[in-house]
C-alpha cells in the first residue's frame, strides 16, 4: 500500500495570464490532499476491480484517466483521498491530487522535484486541457515561487522572497469549474483579442513586479487591487466575491483579490501585520453570513 501527499497552493498573481506564457507568483500551502493506493502485486492484478471513493461520474472519469497515465499503471485496487485542502475552489486541488497520486504510486521520494513536477503537469492535463504548470509547480516546491511558463513545455521556477506581510486567505463556493473559466477566457481572446491580450500581459507584469526584490506590503496590496480590477473586467469575479473583498478593504486590507481561476472560490487580502488581519476576520465572517455565502476556508498566513 502506498500513501502520498500533495500540497495546495495560493496563487497571488498571474492566474489565467500564465496559460498564455506570462509569469505567475504564488505560495505552497500547508493544506494537502493525501492519496492512499492499495494495488495487488503486478502478476495478480489482472481482473481486479477498482474501488473508488465517492466521486461524481465526471470526477471518476478524470481520476481514472490520471491513474492510467501513471508509469506502469495499476490495473485495479483501492484508491482513497483525504486531507485538509478544500477541493475545486482555487487552491490547486487537482495539482495536489496529481502530486499525491504519483507519490502514492512510486514512493514519497522516488522522483526528484523537477521529474515529479513534469509528471504531475502531464497528469493535470486530464483535469483541464491546457494547464500552465503553475499549480503543479507550486504544489511541488515549498515556499514562494515565481513561475515562468513556457507553453506547451514545463515552466521555469524561481524561488523568491516576498515582503513581510500577513495574508487573510478565504474561499467561498465557485459558480464554474476551472475548465469552464479557462475556456471562457480562450473564447474572449478569440473575439476581443487586443483587449484580452493587453489585460493578460498586464496581469503578468504585476506578477513580475511583486517578485522583484525590495517590494513592500503596500505595493503588493496595490498590485492586488489592480489585478482584481482586470480579473473582474474579464468576468472572473462574482458579486459575492466583490462584496467580501470590499469588506476586507473596509477593515484595513492594503489590497485584495481573487486567487486561482475565479468564479467565486479562493481570495486573499494583504495586511501590514497579523493583528490587522485578525481584526478583519470577524468582519469577513459577518459579511458572508449577511450575504448567505458560507466561507468554506479561512486562514491567516504571516510571511
Ligand atoms: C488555476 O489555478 C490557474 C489558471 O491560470 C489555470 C492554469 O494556470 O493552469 C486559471
Amino acid at each position: 500500500m502506498g500513501v502520498g501527499r500533495g500540497y495546495g497552493k495560493l496563487l497571488l498573481f498571474g492566474e489565467h495570464a500564465a496559460v498564455y506564457g506570462h509569469p505567475a507568483v504564488g505560495l505552497r500551502l500547508d493544506d494537502y490532499l493525501e492519496v492512499e493506493l492499495e494495488t495487488p502485486a503486478a502478476r495478480s492484478s489482472e481482473g481486479v476491480q477498482w474501488q473508488w471513493p465517492e466521486f461524481s461520474e465526471n470526477e471518476l472519469a478524470i481520476v481514472r484517466r490520471a491513474v492510467e497515465a501513471l508509469p506502469h499503471p495499476p490495473g485495479g485496487g483501492r484508491l482513497d483521498v483525504r486531507g485538509t485542502l478544500p477541493t475545486s475552489v482555487g487552491f490547486g486541488s487537482s495539482a495536489a491530487f496529481c502530486t499525491a497520486l504519483i507519490r502514492a504510486h512510486l514512493g514519497a521520494d522516488a522522483l526528484p522535484p523537477e521529474e515529479l513536477w513534469a509528471l504531475a503537469h502531464e497528469l493535470e492535463h486530464h483535469f483541464h486541457g491546457t494547464p500552465s504548470g503553475i499549480d503543479t509547480g507550486l504544489s511541488v516546491y515549498p515556499g514562494a515561487s515565481a513561475i515562468h511558463p513556457k507553453p506547451p513545455g514545463l515552466p521555469r521556477r524561481e524561488q523568491i522572497t516576498l515582503p513581510a506581510m500577513t495574508l487573510l486567505v478565504g474561499a467561498i463556493q465557485r459558480t464554474s469549474s476551472t475548465a469552464e473559466l479557462v475556456a471562457g477566457i480562450r473564447r474572449a481572446r478569440e473575439t476581443d483579442a487586443t483587449r484580452v491580450e493587453q489585460t493578460l500581459a498586464r496581469l503578468g507584469e504585476l506578477a513580475r513586479a511583486v517578485s522583484r526584490p525590495g517590494t513592500d506590503a503596500p505595493s503588493v496590496g496595490e498590485a492586488a487591487d489592480e489585478a482584481q480590477h482586470h480579473l473582474a473586467a474579464l468576468g472572473l469575479s462574482t458579486p459575492a466575491l466583490d462584496a467580501l473583498l470590499e469588506t476586507l478593504h473596509a477593515h484595513g486590507a492594503l489590497g485584495a483579490k481573487l486567487s486561482g481561476a475565479g468564479g467565486g472560490g479562493a481570495f486573499f487580502g494583504v495586511f501590514e501585520n497579523t493583528g490587522r488581519a485578525e481584526a478583519a476576520e470577524a468582519a469577513l465572517r459577518r459579511r458572508a453570513e449577511e450575504l448567505s455565502v458560507p466561507v468554506i476556508y479561512q486562514r491567516t498566513l504571516t510571511l
